[in-house]
């Protein structure tokens, strides 16, 4: 049986990169197969040390989830921190994974390259990740390109572990990674991978003036307003095909290589379609932000649902590596 398990950090407002490389895949799936996804909050403390601030993140990551058509009826959606056996497990896996394997972590590499101490929580990441997708038994894992890595690690945690303790009646699945081609790496205004790491972000609910600006600083080359231009190495156009059906993404495409047609017309069209796309979620989204109260009851329902889905997990786990029963 399919069951889709991922999360994301509160660690700062969730951009296009979060939406079209995972969130939207989310919402898609949950209705579907039985998922489980989580605000990680636990992961966020790598990097946000402020309290209120952690909380002021989750809480807006849920209103998102909700904003954008996640029913709490369907699927569980829930903080991390509410499910504190994935921390249990994870011990157990760390005793499983050799440290030279950590030390190729991509964000931990990053961070030594630059002449910088990483935290161990930072280093031990994708332990807890593993920890996170295995407790709930997940096979199915949607996420952006940038997790490969993680996915990887964790696929090894279930084999080791399954190998070590549960040889003949192997406790976890081996999960799947669920990445979708056209948007495993949604580019930023820069033309990078759009990253908060990288302030080349556009969020998913930012409006007016401020979405404006972010709109208009796409970065693209030179080529004069009226000759023909490659819609194809376009930043602009590639937020485009985000947004645009296959008709109107052909239109845009021959205008683009009719000339005639500048990189502004193309950013003017393209903020129409982002504020189109997501009028209703926001409209939803601010009639949430005054219900916390029901933000609250869905969290603590999905917390109830994904620990009564852990707890014969972790039971077996106890007893399958020696910590229970005592005698
Ligand atoms: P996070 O919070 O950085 O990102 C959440 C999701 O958004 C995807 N993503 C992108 N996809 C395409 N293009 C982009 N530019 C882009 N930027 C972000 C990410 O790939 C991710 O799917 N380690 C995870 C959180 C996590 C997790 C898990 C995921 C913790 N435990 C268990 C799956 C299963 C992370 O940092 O995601």
């Amino acid at each position: 049986d399919t069951v889709v398990v991922s999360g994301i950090q509160p660690s700062g407002r969730l951009h296009f990169g979060n939406y079209f490389g995972a969130l939207r895949q989310h919402i898609d799936l949950h209705t579907e197969h039985e998922s489980f996804y989580f605000i990680v909050n636990y992961h966020a403390m790598t990097t946000v040390q402020d309290a209120d601030t952690l909380r002021q993140h989750t809480l807006d990551v849920a209103l998102d989830y909700l904003a954008l058509g996640f029913d709490p009826d369907e699927s569980a959606l829930f903080c991390q921190s509410d499910v504190p056996e994935v921390t249990e497990l994870m011990w157990m896996l760390l005793n499983l994974i050799p440290t030279s394997r950590l030390e190729k972590g991509v964000s931990y590499k990053e961070k030594v390259n630059a002449g910088l101490t990483p935290n161990a929580g930072l280093f031990t990441y994708p332990v807890l990740q593993a920890a996170d997708i295995l407790a709930y038994l997940g096979t199915r894992v949607p996420v952006g390109a940038d997790q490969k890595q993680n996915l990887e690690i964790a696929r090894d945690c279930a084999r080791w572990f399954n190998q070590t303790y549960t040889p003949d009646d192997p406790l976890f699945p081996i999960p799947e990674p669920y990445i979708l081609d056209d948007v495993a790496v949604v580019p930023g205004i820069d033309g990078q991978k759009m990253s908060k790491s990288y302030g080349n972000t556009i969020g998913i609910f930012d409006e007016g003036k401020e979405l404006k600006k972010k709109v208009m600083s796409i970065v693209t080359d030179s080529t004069p307003l009226d000759e023909p231009k490659d819609p194809e190495s376009c930043n602009v156009f590639a937020l485009i095909k985000l947004f645009a059906d296959d008709e109107t993404q052909a239109e845009i495409a021959a205008k683009y290589r009719a000339g005639g047609y500048g990189y502004g017309h193309a950013k003017k069209e393209l903020l129409q379609l982002i504020t189109e796309n997501f009028a209703e979620a926001r409209a939803r989204r601010k009639d949430l932000a005054s219900r916390p109260d029901y933000v609250h009851d869905v969290l603590q329902q999905g917390a109830d649902r994904a620990r009564a889905r852990v707890a014969p997990v972790m039971e077996k786990a106890r007893e399958a590596v020696g910590l229970a029963p005592h005698v």
